[in-house]
């Protein structure tokens, strides 16, 4: 089964799309990414591996030669040049995108599996304006609205670090959600990106899992 109730048509033409199943044979690594793993527990490896694979044929998508995705000092992967991209796993599902960089300054991607978090892990993750917010909404079950917020961030989060390579927390950026998309505001500036900038992005639940995406036009 594909997962195209999560992904079908959420992110435009021009940002490659690529997923697999975490469950399944993880795929080849280049050695260079293999020496990256060499403490990892078999659960890392696996999800790295589907990681770099969807990667892989994300960016062969776009037209970029296959070669090793290494990874930066904040964990960030090493895009080539002209690229950037985001990856996302969780214990299902493996999603990657890539888009050209000419057209795009970033890109993020979340999936999260669709269960509620604790009030004290929520507590960190939202503040009590954006929970009251959310909840009133009434356009996601009260179980998933935490989750969903924090899936949002976590594609933010990874869409401007192109940008701004710079760490922001969880309260760095407020969330306002609507049916399908959500504005995201920094709380803060984050150089080069000013107080109050605002990312929008689409989310969907289906089949026990959120996904969360976000991307920025390049100026
Ligand atoms: C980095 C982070 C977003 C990853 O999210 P996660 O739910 O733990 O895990 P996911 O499977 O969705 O994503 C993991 C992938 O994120 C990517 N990633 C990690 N650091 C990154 C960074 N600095 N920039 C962009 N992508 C990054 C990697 O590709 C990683 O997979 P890989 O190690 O196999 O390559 C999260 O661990 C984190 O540090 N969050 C705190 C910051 C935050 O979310 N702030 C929100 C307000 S902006």
């Amino acid at each position: 089964m594909t997962p195209g109730a999560l992904l079908d048509g959420v992110f435009p033409a021009d940002i490659a799309v690529a997923w697999s199943r975490v469950g399944d044979a993880p795929p080849e690594l280049f050695p260079a990414e293999a020496a990256l793993l060499a403490k990892a527990v078999e659960k890392r490896r696996r999800e790295f591996a589907h990681g770099r694979a969807c990667a892989r044929r994300a960016l062969a998508a776009q037209g970029a030669p296959a070669a090793p995705l290494l990874v930066g000092p904040a964990r960030e992967p090493l895009w080539p040049p002209g690229f950037v991209g985001s990856i996302t796993h969780d214990r299902e599902l493996c999603v990657a995108v890539v888009a050209r960089a000419d057209t795009f300054a970033g890109v993020g991607v979340d999936v999260e599996p669709d269960e509620p978090l604790t009030p004290s892990v929520a507590a960190r993750i939202w503040s009590p304006a954006e929970a009251s917010a959310a909840l009133a909404l009434g356009i996601v079950p009260e179980d998933s609205a935490a989750k969903l917020v924090f899936a949002a961030k976590e594609a933010v989060y990874k869409c401007q670090f192109p940008v701004t390579r710079t760490y922001v927390g969880f309260h760095g950026v407020e969330v306002a959600l609507a049916a399908g998309t959500f504005m995201a505001a920094l709380t803060a500036p984050v150089p080069p990106l000013p107080s109050g900038f605002r990312f929008t992005g689409t989310w969907r639940r289906a089949d026990g899992e959120i996904l969360t995406a976000v991307w920025l036009a390049a100026r």
